[in-house]
């Protein structure tokens, strides 16, 4: 193993850390931590900390870590074939099986798979594939997308201004102007604390009509949105939200993006949450859990209404003038079929369903009657505990008094990795699925340890 006591040194210096501080981190303020080994649900670090890693990574390393079977699949692959390229028809065994894999897996009316190498590109290849198709229609006014508060799909420039969080538009010069907010479907955050989650779901649909009113309806190309908001603050929608959103969306003719790469391939302990909703989308945004991060790979899976629209297109343009050099790469594509293979051969979704229900109901019984917890939430491998200053009121804590930061920090001293959502206080746990129910206790006693810590 490398061993180089330059290493810190060398990182604070050159390194350009992504979502970081970095004049903080130049300054030695914020903590560095350089890892070196994982395996199951844990990671070891340099200094030879032992993490229990109950966020996989960025929600991504779904199988666990360590899979030799995918190591594996990627070692041959690069022996064999490390690259070719998907243009002019030219693919892979492994890129096409992969393709076959994920129709095989995906709702039945969706048509072929885009491949790109992580979520924001494959958002950005949706929303040209949006304006293409219609383009073609002969709709150019239809262009604008509707994204929501909280939403996250990305840090590009189109995606970047998809994401409905302050941090990646401030000083940013986001979002474009193609882009459109309206409500995130968050309950526990609704304005009228006097409504019920049907009055509730009724006010999200009256904000979108209203948007949709505003704007014209023939200037909206589409609307974007997780099956659960994600890195907003894992919040699961009120119960009729999609089939509510749909029909709107259905009767003004917008079509529906599912960011699914979070949900996709299992997270919600069904394949898709698409399919755990009802959605019926005309593209899914997947990346992360297809080949648990063991390689860089996303798609946009097209479904058929508008694969025929793009056939069309090309007819009468000749090909698509769209596709990235690393577009399906073989070693990403390899690493993908052996990640779905192993999610099937371990019945890891399923085990992704039932330990997180565990997981989420001890996370409700430890601490759901906390005088400073407002909701513990969740759904599959997916929870998250919102704090507040006081309950009665839902009073929320200053954000400089950095109660989810301070508790995710207590929570790591004791060997677990939480994620700190970035707007408002609240702890995120997404393990990854091979999670024993042993692993979901640790987690859950060690965050009780940690919040009484900090807020007693
Ligand atoms: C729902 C969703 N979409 C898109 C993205 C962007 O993916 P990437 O970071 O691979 O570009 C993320 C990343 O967390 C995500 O959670």
């Amino acid at each position: 193993m490398l061993k180089n006591d330059h290493l810190e040194s060398w990182d604070r210096e050159n390194f350009f850390h992504p979502s970081t501080h970095l004049a903080e981190f130049a300054r030695g303020v914020t903590p560095q931590r350089i890892i070196t080994s994982a395996e199951g649900c844990h990671i070891q670090d340099r200094d030879g900390n032992r993490l229990l890693d109950a966020f996989a990574g960025l929600y991504c390393v779904n199988v666990g870590y360590g899979r030799q079977e995918i190591a594996e699949a990627i070692a041959a692959q690069a022996k064999e074939l490390a690259y070719y390229h998907s243009y002019v028809g030219h693919g892979t065994e492994a890129s096409i099986t992969l393709a076959k894999m994920i129709l095989d897996r995906a709702p039945d009316h969706m048509s072929k798979v885009y491949f790109g190498l992580g979520g924001s590109d494959a958002n950005e290849t949706n929303v040209k594939l949006i304006w293409y198709y219609n383009n073609i229609l002969g709709r150019p006014e239809k262009k604008k997308i509707i994204s929501r508060w909280r939403g996250y799909h990305g840090s590009g420039l189109v995606t970047g201004s998809l994401t409905g969080l302050e941090l990646f538009h401030k000083k940013f010069d986001l979002p474009l102007a193609q882009v459109v907010h309206t409500e995130a479907p968050y309950y526990f955050r609704r304005d009228n604390l006097e409504q019920s989650e049907a009055e509730f779901v009724a006010h999200c649909v009256a904000e979108l009509e209203a948007l949709i009113a505003r704007e014209g309806a023939d200037t909206i190309a589409a609307f974007i949105g997780e099956p659960v908001l994600g890195t907003g603050g894992i919040v699961p929608p009120p119960a009729g939200y999609w089939a509510a959103i749909q029909e709107v969306l259905e009767r003004h003719d917008i079509l529906l993006v599912a960011d699914e790469v979070v949900t996709g391939f299992g997270r919600l302990g069904t394949m898709f949450g698409s399919e755990h909703y009802g959605m019926k989308p005309d593209l899914i945004t997947i990346a992360k859990g297809l080949t648990s991060a063991y390689a860089p790979l996303s798609g946009s899976i097209v479904s058929e209404k508008m694969w025929a629209v793009l056939e069309r297109g090309t007819d009468e343009n000749g090909p698509i003038g769209h596709g990235w050099t690393y577009s399906a790469h073989p070693i990403g594509a390899a690493a993908g079929v052996a990640n779905l293979k192993l999610l099937d051969d371990l019945k890891l979704i399923q085990n992704a369903g039932e330990t997180g229900a565990y997981l989420n109901a001890a996370m409700a019984e430890a601490l759901g009657a906390h005088a400073h917890v407002g909701e513990v939430r969740g759904e599959g491998m997916l929870c998250a505990v919102e704090f507040v200053k006081a309950r009665e009121g839902r009073v929320y804590f200053d954000a400089s008094e950095k109660v989810g930061p301070q508790i995710a920090a207590a929570l790591l001293a004791e060997g677990v990795i939480a994620r700190a959502m970035p707007q408002g206080d609240i702890l995120g746990f997404a393990p990854p699925f091979c999670l024993t129910r042993q692993e979901a206790d640790e987690v859950v006693g060690k965050t009780a340890k940690a919040v009484k810590s900090v807020l007693g």
